[in-house]
């Protein structure tokens, strides 16, 4: 037997003609028939609602809107990067979200959800430990104070130039051996280690309020971390320069240490320590 929840949402979706919409008072919204296969497919108890912000600038005049999809989840994977997945392919083609290698590597699956920043391939369903389907739905939005693309994808323009502005690359004064490896002693190697994870998923820097607000001049967490990581890194002869080009009012110091960055590091990561470790080192130096 079908849930009601089910019931509602087949209602729904049965009433629903074109393109995915919210459906006054019920809420849920999907696209005509294939959706319709969808939900009468779904015969378990074990439905959850995923209620994810939707705009496509290619239809005139459309404002951003939420659409409810039901998942049963007898039949998906227990991350919400599943539940998207198995939308896209058995509900909405049209719903747009990045994704790559599905295990936390890429960085590329962030958003925010149910309020928190993270990816999307480790953040399960329903928590380890909660086995009761909650009936609240799982809420999916792109990550916070971004431009959009397209629904879940977020404009990441600014944030690689301001990745780029700190030129993350090791840069040396004297000539090297390129045919010899450029070794470290294993201290040095070790400062490194709580940098050199970062997947550049940007969740820090959305997260935190002084990037919300001056994005355009403000490195934010998840930049400023990369730039100590090569201001740590031994092999390095720019040291001086890199502190030099981070000692500026905006670029460093609208860090005023909330703390949300680290909070929110889906890698358990903790970029508001590191922007911490460079104002110490520039105060060091001067
Ligand atoms: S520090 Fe964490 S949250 Fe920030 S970009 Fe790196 S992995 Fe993502
Ligand atoms: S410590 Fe606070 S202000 Fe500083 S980068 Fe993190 S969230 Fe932003
Ligand atoms: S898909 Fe690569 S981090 Fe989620």
């Amino acid at each position: 037997m079908l849930r009601v929840s089910v019931q509602r949402a087949a209602r729904a979706t049965l009433g629903a003609a074109g393109p995915a919409r919210r459906v006054p008072g019920a809420g849920w919204a999907v696209r005509g028939a294939r959706a319709a296969l969808s939900t009468q497919a779904s015969s378990g108890d074990n439905v959850r609602y995923f209620k994810i912000y939707r705009w496509d600038p290619e239809v005139p005049g459309q404002k951003p809107y939420t659409s409810t999809y039901p998942v049963d989840l007898d039949e998906c994977g227990p991350m919400v990067l599943d539940a998207l997945i198995k939308i896209k392919a058995e509900q909405e083609p049209g719903l747009t979200f990045r994704r790559s290698c599905r295990e936390g590597i890429c960085g590329s699956c962030a958003m925010n959800i149910n309020g928190t920043n993270t990816l999307a391939c480790l953040c399960y369903i329903t928590p380890p430990g909660e086995e009761k389907v909650s009936d609240k739905p799982v809420t999916i939005n792109p990550l916070p104070h971004m431009y959009v693309i397209k629904d879940l994808v977020p404009d990441m323009t600014n944030f690689y130039d301001q990745y780029r502005s700190i030129k993350p690359w090791l840069q040396t004064k004297s000539e090297h051996d390129l045919t010899q490896e450029h070794l470290q002693t294993q201290v040095d190697r070790k400062k490194l280690d709580g940098m050199y994870e970062c997947i550049l998923c940007a969740c820090c820097s959305t997260s935190c309020p002084s990037y919300w607000w001056n994005a355009d001049s403000y490195l934010g967490p998840a930049v400023l971390m990369q730039a100590y990581r090569w201001i740590q890194d031994s092999r390095d002869d720019m040291r001086q320069e890199r502190l030099e080009a981070l000692d500026d009012a905006f670029k460093l110091y609208r860090c005023h240490t909330i703390m949300n960055c680290s909070k929110t590091c889906p890698k358990h990561l903790n970029p508001g320590k590191a922007i911490g470790e460079i104002k110490k080192a520039i105060a060091d130096a001067h």
